[in-house]
């Protein structure tokens, strides 16, 4: 089976991918999370692992499952946490794939006890994260291949060119939340992909397994460029 292995278009190729949510703590019983499930992430690990690639998949914390034994997972819960380990296997990767909802937001103090309720409302101070995706961007070697995930709701191209320029990706994958049976939760997904040539194209709504596909075949184009 070596022989066949070595004959598919990913071997030999290390490939990063995030999956799933961040959640951010409040107290030892509370966080602040997002409704990503996780499965485009792992569709694109287990389709990535299927054409050969060695994959390293950093998950948020989610019920998904890989189909591949090869997939070699890191579990994360914070968006802190996804990032020292995307850091520590991105100069390694010949590509990576950023599907994390990552939180965008973390809370300034984590109480060391459960906050206790009183009268008056409860106010949490926030902080911003560190944007993973564009910190990967400004290391990116020759030869490496950043895609990026956008999810928006309005001007979805404008923001997704946007996003593609500022940290700099060789992909983006512009998820619209305002398609029926697209994004989170979903079985299927509706997406558009654009490259750094602004080159676009938007494919059908459709299995996350073929939106994955969809996504490894581009991959593959850019690695070989
Ligand atoms: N991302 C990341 N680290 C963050 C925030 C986002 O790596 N702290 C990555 C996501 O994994 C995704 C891409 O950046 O690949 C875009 O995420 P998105 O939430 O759509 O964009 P943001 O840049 O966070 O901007 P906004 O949420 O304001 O649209
Ligand atoms: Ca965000």
């Amino acid at each position: 089976t070596g022989d066949i292995k070595s004959k598919l278009p990913l071997f030999g190729k290390q490939v990063l991918v995030t999956a799933g949510p961040t959640y951010e703590a409040i107290d030892p019983v509370r966080f602040i999370g997002n409704h990503s499930s996780g499965k485009m992430g792992f569709a694109l690990a287990d389709e990535l692992a299927s054409l050969g690639a060695d994959v390293t998949l950093v998950a948020g914390p989610t019920a998904q499952v890989c189909k591949y034994q090869s997939i070699k997972r890191i579990n994360v819960t914070s968006a802190e946490n996804m990032l020292q380990e995307c850091l520590s296997y991105f100069p390694a990767a010949d590509a990576c794939v950023m599907c994390a909802a990552v939180a965008d937001y973390t809370p300034v103090v984590v109480a060391d006890q459960k906050i206790k309720k009183h009268d008056e409302g409860l106010n949490i101070e926030l902080k911003k994260t560190t944007d993973i995706l564009k910190t990967l961007g400004n290391q990116k070697r020759d030869g490496q291949v950043l895609v990026g995930f956008a999810l928006e709701t309005e001007n979805e191209e404008e923001y997704a060119i946007a996003k593609l320029q500022k940290k700099n990706l060789d992909l983006i994958v512009l998820n619209s939340l305002n398609d029926a049976g697209a994004g989170f939760k979903n079985d299927t997904n509706k997406v558009t992909l654009i490259d750094r040539q602004l080159q676009k194209t938007t494919y059908a709504l459709k299995d996350k397994a073929e939106v994955a596909h969809d996504i490894c075949i581009k991959l593959t184009q850019l690695l070989k460029q």
